[in-house]
């Protein structure tokens, strides 16, 4: 199932942006962190690797570039500069992606994108894999379950505080079928808003039955019931691990995290994962952290480079193969409501979270 907009394996010549600088990376730039996983799971920590270069393109990270004869076949450009190298490896890549039919589960796959710390590109990623997935014809709803409502403002939905949202779902019984809206991105990419009302949710849910199961029996009931079948959800968790963060735990069978490539990227990860393996034991059976995502890669430094290595000797089942570049376009895209797949589909960025989606497709639900 292709976009009818699919042209993909269309000219080099559209495929990069000159004007696309990469922003400098700001590693060893994050509040000091107690509690380091690095002894927990063995893991050695890097001392701050100081290396910029902030007006190179943005590169795109996840093959190496090619080789002279496989450019030349991708391309009518000449390959002796690596720009013009670059921009046949992302022909080659988008050619791939355009030519793949991606598989549809016959269940609809619940993830939840969680990591408790603020800023590590969960809304990011939840918006851009939702828009990649719609986009190859999946139907796809996203949970903002943040009180900031930033995935509602990526989606374009809207989200003003007297909209009918999350909140009503989770502390008035409110139908799901009545409260999500469908997103101007693509045709099958819905979105249950979140609004301010939300960030008093934590509190008020202490004190309700069933506080952590509120959210799943919401959203069993709207699958069960939907007329045409979802094939992805994906929630939005707060920065904390609190109990939207549990909510959104125990509606989900799968855990995504995702990971920064940067100086105490893994702080805090061995928490997380403890949280999770408590509510598995306890809440919900069957959560797996099926899939780890590296963003913000910058594969000029150094330390993004081990911290890659490091997370995938840790966890080689779970972590994507594909990694999603630190990209201007990618930060951009949320201040014009868009995902970065519609707001530049031909910038590294984009062309990452549709191959990232496209893994994700491939590898199917966990056993
Ligand atoms: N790959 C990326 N390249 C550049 N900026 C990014 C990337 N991913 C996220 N960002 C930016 O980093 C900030 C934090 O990302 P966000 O997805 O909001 O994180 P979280 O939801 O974990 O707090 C945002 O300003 C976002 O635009
Ligand atoms: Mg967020």
């Amino acid at each position: 199932m292709k976009h009818p907009d699919d042209n993909l394996a269309e000219v080099p010549g559209q495929v990069f942006s000159p004007g696309q600088v990469s922003s400098s990376p700001s590693v060893g730039g994050f509040g000091a962190s107690t509690g380091s996983v690095s002894a927990i799971m063995g893991i050695e920590r890097h001392a701050p690797v100081s290396q910029a270069a902030s007006s190179e393109p943005e590169k795109a990270p996840v093959a190496p570039v090619s080789t002279p004869k496989a450019a030349a076949s991708a391309s009518a450009y000449d390959d002796s500069t690596p720009l013009a190298r670059e921009i046949a490896e992302m022909t080659r890549r988008r050619r791939i992606l355009a030519g793949e039919d991606l598989p549809l589960p016959s269940a609809p796959r619940v993830f939840t994108v969680a990591n408790q710390k603020g800023g590590v590109g969960k809304t990011t990623t939840t918006v851009n894999l939702a828009a990649a997935l719609a986009r190859s014809g999946a139907r796809v709803l996203v949970i903002d379950l943040d009180p900031q409502g930033n995935a509602s403002t990526a989606l374009g939905v809207e989200h003003r505080s007297d909209t009918v949202s999350v909140y009503d779902v989770i502390i008035n019984d409110e139908p799901m079928a009545d409260v999500i809206q469908k997103s101007p991105e693509f045709e099958a990419l819905y979105c249950l808003p979140a609004t301010i009302h939300l960030a008093g949710a934590e509190i008020e849910l202490v004190s309700l039955v069933a506080r952590e199961q509120r959210l799943r029996t919401a959203l069993d009931k709207f699958l069960d019931e939907s007329p045409e079948p979802f094939h992805y959800v994906i929630i939005d968790c707060p920065p904390s691990l609190g109990l939207l963060t549990i909510n959104a735990f125990v509606a989900a069978r799968e855990v995504l995290i995702p990971i920064q490539c940067e100086y105490y990227a893994l702080e805090g990860l061995s928490q997380l994962l403890n949280n999770i393996k408590l509510i598995e034991r306890h809440l919900n059976p069957a959560l797996t952290v099926s899939t780890i995502l590296l963003t913000m890669y910058d594969s000029r430094t150094n330390l993004a480079n081990q911290v890659a290595a490091e997370v995938r000797e840790h966890f080689p089942k779970e972590v994507l193969d594909t990694l999603i570049p630190r990209s201007v376009r990618i930060s951009e895209a949320p201040s014009y409501g868009q995902s970065v797949i519609s707001y530049d589909p031909s910038s590294p960025g984009s062309l990452s979270y549709l191959e990232a989606a496209a893994e994700i497709a491939r590898r199917g639900a966990p056993a």
